[in-house]
């Protein structure tokens, strides 16, 4: 079974996917994780960032490897390097929407996402999950929350991990990567037409996860009957 979570940044996709996974005994899978070890070794290797046949070489030849912590966090490994922090400072997530918005490197990491959802119970999370990657997922969730808020909530990871960022800024930083992330031509960012959306302006991360499981369950219970 696949659940596909998707939604811009600071929507509440990690938390929400992470804890639905927990709960149901799923393993998760963080694809933006596998565009951030892309866009860390393109600027690693000082790669033309417009470059998309180059760096479509580069994301088929890496050898990206997600370690589940015990359902606590997920170790990134790219050729064998931890790469777990590197791939979440503001310099390589400013650029992963430039480098996600490249067919190339999309059809490359498209494949690996596939093989490994092929076999097992998922909930992956993204931007074109429900559209592209698990079209037939059994659930699609779409989640979103107004800019202010998304704003707010990045600010506060970010500080979690020791970076100081003004509130302003980093507004800026998520509608700039919004708006690359929805008008690119390959594979958007949109709401499948069969996903339910769910607004988490003013919602607690732990009463999004419940309304997913009840979700699953009616999902669950309409295959039954
Ligand atoms: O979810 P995230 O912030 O870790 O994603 C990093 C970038 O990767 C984001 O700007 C867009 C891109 N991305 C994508 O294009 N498609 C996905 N399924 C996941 C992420």
């Amino acid at each position: 079974m696949i659940i596909a979570i998707d939604g811009p940044a600071g929507s509440g996709k990690s938390t929400v996917a992470r804890g639905v996974a927990r709960r149901l005994g799923f393993t998760y899978l963080d694809s933006g994780a596998l565009y951030r070890a892309v866009t860390l070794l393109a600027l690693e290797g000082g790669a033309d960032l417009d470059d998309g046949a180059a760096l479509g070489r580069l994301a088929s030849a890496a050898s990206i490897e997600l370690r589940d912590r015990d359902g606590e966090s997920v170790e990134v490994h790219v050729d064998g390097r931890d790469v777990s922090h590197e791939i979440r400072t503001p310099h390589v997530t400013g650029a992963s929407s430039t480098v996600a918005a490249h067919a190339e490197v999309r059809a490359a990491l498209l494949s690996k996402q596939r093989a490994l959802i092929a076999a097992g119970n998922y909930v992956v999370e993204g931007r074109d999950i429900g559209t592209v990657v698990a079209p037939d997922a059994a659930l699609k969730v779409f989640l979103t929350a107004d800019a202010d808020e998304r704003a707010r909530r990045r600010a506060a990871e970010l500080e979690r991990r020791g970076l100081q960022m003004e509130a302003r800024e980093v507004k800026a930083a998520i509608e700039k990567r919004d708006r690359l992330d929805s008008t690119r031509s390959a594979a958007p960012l949109r709401a499948a037409e069969d996903a339910v959306n769910l607004d988490t302006t003013g919602l607690e991360s732990k009463d999004v996860i419940e309304r997913v499981l009840e979700l699953v369950d009616g999902v669950r219970a309409a295959g039954t009957s």
